[in-house]
C-alpha cells in the first residue's frame, strides 16, 4: 500500500517535472534576454543616435558617420519621414543581432530646452485603447498613432518579416523617440500578436499613469528604460508621490547609469533597478537637472546633427523613388532605391572624374 502511494507520488512528480521542462523548452524558443544585456545596450544605444541624422542618403545606404561602430552591416528595409510632424524612423534587419531593429529619432525642435520645459505641463489626457483606466498624453500616443510613422513601420515589418523569417524585433529610440518606441512595442504585441518583442529606450520621459504601467509591463515584459545620471527628461512629467494614483508613473525595467567615486577614482555604474518603475533608488534618487546627461548616453553622442528643426538633405534621385503622400510625408524602401542610388553615384563619379 504504502509502497504503490510513493510510486504514484514518483510518478506525479515526474509529470510536473516533464511540464516545467516543456513550459521551459516552449519559453526558450525565441532565446529571450536576461533582464539587462549590457553588450546589446551599447548596440541599440548606437541605432538610437543614428536615426537623427539629417543626410537621408548617408543614413539611408547606412553610411552616416554614426552608422559605423557596432552598426555595421545593418540592412535598411525602410526610412520614414514624417515632414508634417517632423517625425522619422527606420526598420531594417541586424543580421548579427539576429533581429529586426525598429528605431525611432527623438524632438528635433530648434530648442531643447523649450520641449524640455513644455514636458512639465503634459496632461494625461488620453485613454489607452481596449484598457479601462490607463491613460497617457495624447501628444506622444498620436506622435505614433495618428502620423505616417505608424503605417510605414508595420508595412516594413511585414517586409522584413516575408525577406527573413520570423525573427525577433528589437525597438528603440532616444527622448521622445524612446516614448515612440514604447507605444510601437506594445502596439506590435497587441494589435498584432509579435510576442518575441523588446523595448529599449534612453532618456525617455514618461508616458501614462500607473495602469498604463502595469498594463504595458505585463504586455511587453522585455523591456529595459535606460536613465543616465541627472538626465532631466526621465524625471518629465513630473511624478507626484502623494497621488500615485493619478500622476505620471514609469514602467519598468530602469537601468541607471551613474558615475561613484572619488578624485581621479571614478567607476560608473550600471544599476538594474527594482520592478516598481519607479525606484526610488535609482534615477528618482537624484534631481534630474542636466541636459548635458540627456545627450550622451554610453558615451554615444544623442540628439540631432544640425542646429536647424526638420532640416534634411537627400539625393535627389533617393526622393524620385520615394513614396510622398499629399503632404509631403514619404517613405523610403528598399525597392529599387538601393539600385537608383547606386547607378546615380557611378555617373557622379563619372562626371566629376571626367
Ligand atoms: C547580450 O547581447 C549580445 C548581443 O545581442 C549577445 O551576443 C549575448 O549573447 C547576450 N547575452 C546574454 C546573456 O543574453
Ligand atoms: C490625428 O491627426 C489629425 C490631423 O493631423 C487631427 O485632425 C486629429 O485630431 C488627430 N487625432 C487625434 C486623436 O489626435
Amino acid at each position: 500500500m504504502e509502497r504503490r502511494r510513493l510510486l504514484a507520488c514518483v510518478i506525479v512528480i515526474c509529470l510536473i517535472s516533464l511540464c516545467v521542462a516543456r513550459e521551459l523548452n516552449v519559453k526558450s524558443k525565441y532565446a529571450l534576454p536576461a533582464i539587462y544585456n549590457h553588450t546589446l545596450a551599447t548596440i541599440l544605444v548606437e541605432y538610437s543616435s543614428a536615426v537623427y541624422m539629417s543626410d537621408l542618403t548617408e543614413l539611408f545606404t547606412w553610411t552616416c558617420e554614426r552608422c559605423n561602430g557596432l552598426t555595421k552591416g545593418f540592412e535598411m528595409i525602410e526610412l520614414i519621414v514624417d515632414v508634417q510632424a517632423c517625425l522619422q524612423a527606420f526598420v531594417g534587419v541586424a543580421k548579427d543581432l539576429d533581429a529586426i531593429v525598429i528605431a525611432f529619432r527623438g524632438t528635433q525642435e530648434s530648442s531643447i530646452q523649450n520641449w524640455i520645459e513644455d514636458l512639465y505641463w503634459k496632461q494625461l489626457d488620453c485613454n489607452y485603447p481596449g484598457t479601462s483606466d490607463a491613460m497617457v498624453h495624447h501628444g506622444f500616443y498620436s506622435a505614433y498613432h495618428n502620423t505616417t510613422v505608424r503605417p510605414g513601420i508595420l508595412s516594413a515589418v511585414k517586409s522584413a518579416r516575408e525577406l527573413y523569417g520570423d525573427l525577433q524585433i528589437m525597438v528603440t529610440g532616444h527622448s521622445m523617440g524612446g516614448a515612440m518606441a514604447a507605444f510601437c512595442g506594445l502596439d506590435l504585441r497587441v494589435n498584432f500578436g509579435v510576442h518575441n518583442v523588446q523595448v529599449m529606450t534612453f532618456g525617455q520621459p514618461r508616458i501614462g499613469n500607473a495602469a498604463f504601467a502595469t498594463y504595458y509591463s505585463k504586455l511587453v515584459p522585455f523591456t529595459t528604460r535606460v536613465t543616465n545620471e541627472h538626465d532631466m527628461v526621465p524625471h518629465l512629467p513630473p511624478y507626484f508621490y502623494l497621488f500615485p494614483g493619478k500622476t505620471y508613473h514609469h514602467f519598468p525595467r530602469e537601468v541607471w547609469l551613474h558615475n561613484l567615486g572619488f578624485g581621479t577614482l571614478v567607476y560608473q555604474i550600471e544599476t538594474v533597478c527594482d520592478s516598481s518603475g519607479e525606484d526610488p533608488t535609482c534615477s528618482r534618487s537624484v534631481s534630474g537637472n542636466s541636459i548635458a546627461d540627456h545627450l550622451t548616453y554610453y558615451g554615444v553622442e544623442m540628439g540631432c546633427d544640425a542646429e536647424v528643426a526638420c532640416k534634411m538633405v537627400m539625393h535627389p534621385a533617393l526622393a524620385a523613388y520615394s513614396k510622398t503622400d499629399e503632404a509631403g510625408n514619404f517613405v523610403l524602401s528598399r525597392d529599387g532605391a538601393i539600385s537608383v542610388l547606386r547607378i546615380n553615384r557611378e555617373s557622379d563619379a563619372q562626371s566629376t572624374t571626367s
